[in-house]
This record gives C-alpha cells, structure tokens and sequence, in this order.
C-alpha cells in the first residue's frame, strides 16, 4: 500500500553471518522533533547537532519554517533562528506532517493556543489516528476545532483571542498528550498544569527548562507528577543542542545481534534515560548479553555504548507498569521472544493500537505469516518461542504504513530458516533512514523485492 507519497518498496532479509562491528545510530526522533519546535519558537539562534533526518522530523522542520522560523542546513549541524515565545506567524497552506504523531501533536498544542487558523494534514496511516486526546484539553484552554472527520486530521484549530491555563489530568499514558498541554500553556497567561499519573518520556519538560521556561516538576509519594508551566515567559535559543542516539532505533539492532548467531556488535551513543530503556531491562531479564559501556552526560541527557552478543534468551513477564519506557519496542521485542526458551507474556499494550498501525495486530499477523506461535489480547501479547528458529520465516508482512512493523520483521528475517519479506520498507525513512545501510555494514542481508 502507497500512502507516504512515494512508492512502496518491497525488501527481504535473509539469514547469512553473524553480525559484527561498531555502529553509531542516528539522533533520537522524540528529542529532535522537539529541538526543531522548541528553537524554532525561542529567541535567538539554537545550534542542533545530531538531528535525526528522517521523514517525520523534517516535516515538522517545515511547519515552523511556515510559522516564521528560519531552520538550515550548516554542514552537518542544523542552525534554527526562532520568532520568540508568543509570535508564531500563520501558516499560509495547511501543514503537512505525512506519518509523524509526534509531529502533528506537539504542533496542535504549540498553535492551538494562537489566535489564528491552522489546517492539519497527514498520510494515510496518520489521519486514521485519534486527535481527540490532545483537542479535548485544547478546546478547555478556548480553541475552536473544525473537523469533518470526528477528530482526525485533516482538521483545522482557531484558538481564542487569550487562551485559559488549564489543570489537566492526561487519562493516558501519553508524552505527547502531556506536551501538547504544555506548549499550549506557553501561550497562555499563568500557569498550565498538568498532572501525569504515570510518568513517560520527560523530553518536554527537561528540554523546555533548557531553554529558559518557568516549569517545575514535583513527584508524589505514588510518583504521580505535577508539572507548573508559567506561560507567556522568554524562551532562549540553545547555543549547542547535542541530541543523543535513539533507543527506539538502536532497538532493531540489540535485536538483531541477539539472534542471529556469533553476532558482536557495539552500538554507540545511545540515549539511556530512564524513560526510555524498558527494552533493555526486558531484554537483560530475557538473559541478553548486553554490557552497558562509557556511561556519560551529553546535551543534559544519560547516553551510553551498548555491546551486544548473541545470547540464549528465555521468556519472561513484562509488567504492563513498563509500557511507557518500552512503548515503540513492543514489536522487535516480540522478535526476540521468538527466539526465546518459552513464554514471553506482554501486558498493558492497549496504546499499541492506535500507533502508526494497529500495532498489536500488525505484529500478530506478521508473527503468524513466519510460523511463529503466539497469542493476541485486547491488550496483550504472549509469544512462545524457539531458540532454533526451526519452521520460521517464508511469509510476507503487511506493514501498513508502519516504520516499526517494517523494521521488526526485516530484523526476524535476519535470523529465519526461509527470508522474511515486508510489503513496504520506505516507510523506515521517516524515523531511521540508516537502517538498511548500517544493518549492510554489520554484515545482515537486507535486499529489495523487485515490485
Ligand atoms: C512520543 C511519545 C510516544 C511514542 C512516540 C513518540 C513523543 O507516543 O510512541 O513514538 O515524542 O512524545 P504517545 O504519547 O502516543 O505514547
């Protein structure tokens, strides 16, 4: 299926030698989506190295160039000039933000607040995705929402004349629903609150201090979190903004290093916040081989080297309470858990459904195409697997607009008796456009199906 503007691009993977070498990923998604928003809204110049070039930060990169920004290219740094908290420009032609949630989201709160119109669009997979969790909180705060499609893109915000700080408590473990109300609030006189009942990915607030916002963060004894944002302060540029490797992209390469067999490889500079190493943790209590090198602080952040062996993995329980440091890791985890001794059990994964696809079926019936046993819930997974990979591969995966289905499979393929094949792999330009080439370099066998 087409939808990203561009041609589906078939592609195998089929097992060959172990994987070896050292590889650097490329800039973590989250975090470079906000670096492209944060400096393009702040004062002065901010100076990104490390920035994730995929589809969906580049999208956004766009939206705030139409809203007054100045973002370039300069060698391999990104240099932003931002218009300034509260001067957002109005966007001309509606924004287009293809398949990026995170995209899409964070700007609906950054504009919704404003007192003009903006219209949202997206691909495919995106306008099938719910809007309505971040345009409840907005239409509390005075913006007016014109949808014909119930709460999908494409969609147009009018905000009010002067937005209402709101307190809101985000009924799903959601990073973006908890930034959309904070960048809302950046536009709103007083504060914004916003109370996280469980904690996820922290980049907004940790990134937003960085550039001079008045927001605290207090934890409770239940570990719920209050977050205070002041709006209407001065936001400054960030000289030098470092983003830190990806785990969600590193992620596919643990993976595929723990599977197929003689495998050694080092994967440099990952981000290692708390927020985002469930997978790890999993993958460590699975009986993974992964040593944790040159621990150290980059751009305000925890980033490490992961070595990576090959290694006899057994199956485990993974708590629903480690969803939101794992939450894009579902699908290559259930890989793994093919190749493990036993029962895999996966819990609390009901966001899965509404990511770029329906994620918890998407990787039930690619399980199912490769010969793999498992059993899928309304909101669990269990996989049982087999460390000889005996009877897998030979299917074909629908990845229905999903970067992360494609990556999956294409790392399961790695390590199957018969290739595995995906529909569509074009669609891993939008968060990890190095994938083919790295898993190339470590010596995996990936290669387009001719159409
Ligand atoms: C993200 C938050 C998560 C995650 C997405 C990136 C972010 O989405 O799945 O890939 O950058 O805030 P939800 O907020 O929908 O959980």
């Amino acid at each position: 299926m087409a939808g990203h503007g561009g041609q589906a691009q078939a592609m195998r993977a089929a097992a060959g030698r172990a994987l070896t070498g050292s590889v650097r990923v490329p800039g973590d998604k989250s975090i470079s989506h906000r670096a492209f928003l944060f400096g393009g809204l702040a004062a002065g110049r901010t100076r990104v190295t490390g920035l994730l070039e995929g589809e969906d930060v580049l999208a956004t990169g766009r939206a705030m160039r139409a809203m007054g920004a100045r973002i370039e290219r300069d060698g391999k740094a990104w240099v932003v000039d931002g218009v300034g908290n509260g001067c957002l420009l109005e966007p001309e032609a509606a924004l287009d933000f293809g398949n990026a949630g995170t995209g899409a989201r964070l700007t609906m709160g950054l504009v919704g607040t404003y007192d003009f119109a903006a219209t949202f669009v997206g691909d495919a997979s995106l306008s099938a995705r719910p809007m309505g969790r971040v345009l409840d909180p907005l239409r509390l705060m005075g913006t007016q929402v014109l949808s014909r499609s119930k709460g999908r893109l494409p969609l147009t915000l009018q905000g009010p004349r002067a937005a209402a700080p709101i307190e809101y408590r985000v009924p799903m473990a959601s990073a973006q629903v908890k930034s959309a109300v904070l960048l809302a609030g950046l536009n709103a006189p007083g504060v914004t609150t916003v109370i996280e009942p469980v904690m996820t990915r922290d980049h907004t607030e940790k990134m937003l201090q960085g550039f001079g916002a008045a927001l605290s963060v207090e934890t409770d004894a239940a570990s719920v979190r209050t977050i205070r944002l002041e709006g209407q302060g001065r936001l400054s540029g960030v000289s030098d903004f470092a983003v830190p490797g990806d785990p969600s992209s590193a992620a596919f390469l643990v993976v595929a290093a723990l599977i197929v067999p003689g495998s050694d490889v080092t994967i440099e500079n990952a981000l290692m916040n708390p927020t985002r190493t469930g997978l790890i943790e999993t993958l460590i209590e699975m009986g993974a081989s992964i040593e944790i090198l040159n621990r150290r602080v980059s751009g305000g952040e925890d980033v490490a080297d992961l070595r990576v062996r090959h290694s006899a993995l057994r199956g485990v329980d993974v708590p629903a309470e480690r969803a939101p440091s794992m939450i894009d890791e579902y699908p290559v985890l259930a890989v793994a858990a093919a190749f493990a001794e036993g029962e895999t059990r996966m819990e609390g994964l009901d966001e899965l459904r509404v990511k770029e696809s329906d994620r918890l079926a998407a990787v039930a019936a690619g399980l199912a195409a490769n010969g793999v046993t498992h059993e899928e819930g309304e909101d669990w997974l269990t996989v049982t697997g087999r460390p000889d990979g005996k009877g897998y591969g030979g299917g074909t995966v629908a990845t229905h607009l999903d970067h992360r289905i494609a990556m999956s499979f294409l790392v399961l393929g790695l390590a199957t008796p018969e290739p595995v094949s995906v529909d569509d792999a074009a669609m891993i330009a939008t968060s990890f456009p190095e994938f083919t080439g790295l898993v190339s370099e470590l010596g995996g066998t990936l290669e387009p199906v001719a159409g």
